[in-house]
């Protein structure tokens, strides 16, 4: 665990960066520090590898403070990566994800065979490994300087802002890589952002940094949205809050309504069975569902109303759930399981319900935290 204990930083023009800060910041799990520009955060990021030396209080490494710590082997222990990666021009792709561990005393060949596979876990083409970094897009530049940072295999990596320079397209790409090279690898990562969005969907848990350096809150994401601790918080976590909570609640408890599904070339026994459904579902002959009929007509495939955008129960959140039921024509959600087969329906209704226990529950945990 990295503890950041009691940190104030005062640059030398008597700007105070870092006010009193304390963090416990866990182990193997993404730790977001996010607040407007100025608030301390890249200052923080900083003093953990000790690029900038902390003016009062301590950080402490798995309990040792990092002042006792040569700075070589503190910083060899932590990877770094920056906004726009910061690479080497004039060096290959490859010879630059090598950097670290050839300053280690690997050999040329170790190294570089360290670094294709780090292309590989990073997503890059092997064909990349001789170009030079120009040659490259914004994105595939971020994850060049994230191979390079995990190249030494450090416990710990400090990033700061890394894919705040590349579209949103790109960026959502770099963020679901980086929860998977996570889940993959259980880096200890703290992670900058300006942007709560990103926040809220890597941190485990998220530091909330106001003017002045000082923490606003410190909680996981889903108790930031549930329980903003005051005004500055909740204005810095936007508009929707209440939507963007249901991310994190699993869709995966609805009941499913499945009389309403029937195939396309039913029987009128079998269309019989589903008369009291408002809505019929129609499926082609795999169990996919093709969209609405209404009860008591003929089914004619290019009569049928749009289904809306379906939902996987196992996966998807009840924040996806309600999306499909709001996107339907009818106000029911489509539930499908990995193959696009349909599993079941569900209401606006039913799916309000969910949402009303699942909030009592949130509650009721957020109390017995405190
Ligand atoms: N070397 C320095 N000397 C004096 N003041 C500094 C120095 N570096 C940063 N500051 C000031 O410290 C405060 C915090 O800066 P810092 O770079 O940590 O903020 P930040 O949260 O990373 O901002 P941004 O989102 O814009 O990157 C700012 O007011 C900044 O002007
Ligand atoms: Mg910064």
């Amino acid at each position: 665990m990295i503890r950041i204990d009691a940190v104030t930083k005062r640059y030398d023009d008597g700007t105070v960066a870092v006010d009193r800060l304390s963090l416990d910041i866990p182990d193997r799990a993404i730790t977001v520090l996010v607040g407007p520009s100025g608030c301390g955060k890249t200052t923080t990021l900083r003093m953990i590898n000790r690029m900038v030396e902390p003016t009062e209080g301590g950080i402490f490494l798995d309990g040792a403070d990092i002042r006792r710590q040569p700075v070589d082997s503190l910083r060899r222990s932590m990877g770094y990566v920056i906004q726009n990666a910061g690479l080497f021009q004039h060096r290959t792709i490859l010879d630059n994800i090598a950097t670290v561990p050839r300053l280690l005393g690997w050999s040329k060949q170790r190294a570089r065979g360290r670094a294709a596979e780090l292309m590989e876990r990073v997503g890059l083409d092997a064909a990349l490994a001789r170009r030079y970094p120009y040659q490259l897009s914004g994105g595939q530049q971020q994850r060049v300087g994230v191979a390079r940072a995990l190249a030494a295999d450090p416990p710990v990596l400090l990033m700061d802002e890394p894919f705040s320079a590349v579209d949103p397209m790109v960026r959502k790409g770099l963020q679901d890589e980086l929860l998977r090279i996570q889940a993959e690898l259980g880096k200890t990562i703290v992670f900058v952002t300006h942007d709560i969005d990103e926040a809220v969907k890597l941190g485990t848990m998220v530091a909330v940094l106001r003017e002045g350096g000082r923490l606003a809150q410190f909680a996981p994401p889903v108790e930031l949205l549930s329980a903003p601790a005051d005004a500055f918080v909740e204005d810095f976590l936007g508009a929707d809050r209440g939507i963007r909570r249901l991310s994190f609640f699993p869709s995966a408890g609805l009941p499913l309504e499945t009389a309403p599904l029937v195939p396309l070339d039913a029987d009128a026994e079998r269309l019989a069975a589903g008369a009291d459904a408002p809505y019929l579902l129609v499926t082609d002959a795999d169990g996919r569902p093709l969209g609405w009929a209404e009860p008591g007509r003929p089914l004619e495939r290019d009569r049928l109303l749009d289904h809306g955008r379906p939902f996987r129960p196992g996966t998807d959140s009840l924040r996806s759930a309600l999306d499909g039921a709001v996107l339907s024509p009818t106000g029911w959600a489509v539930a499908v399981d990995g193959e696009g087969r349909a599993l079941g329906v569900v209401s606006q209704r039913v799916i309000g319900d969910a949402i009303r226990a699942a909030h009592g529950r949130a509650g009721a945990d957020a109390g017995a935290v405190r």
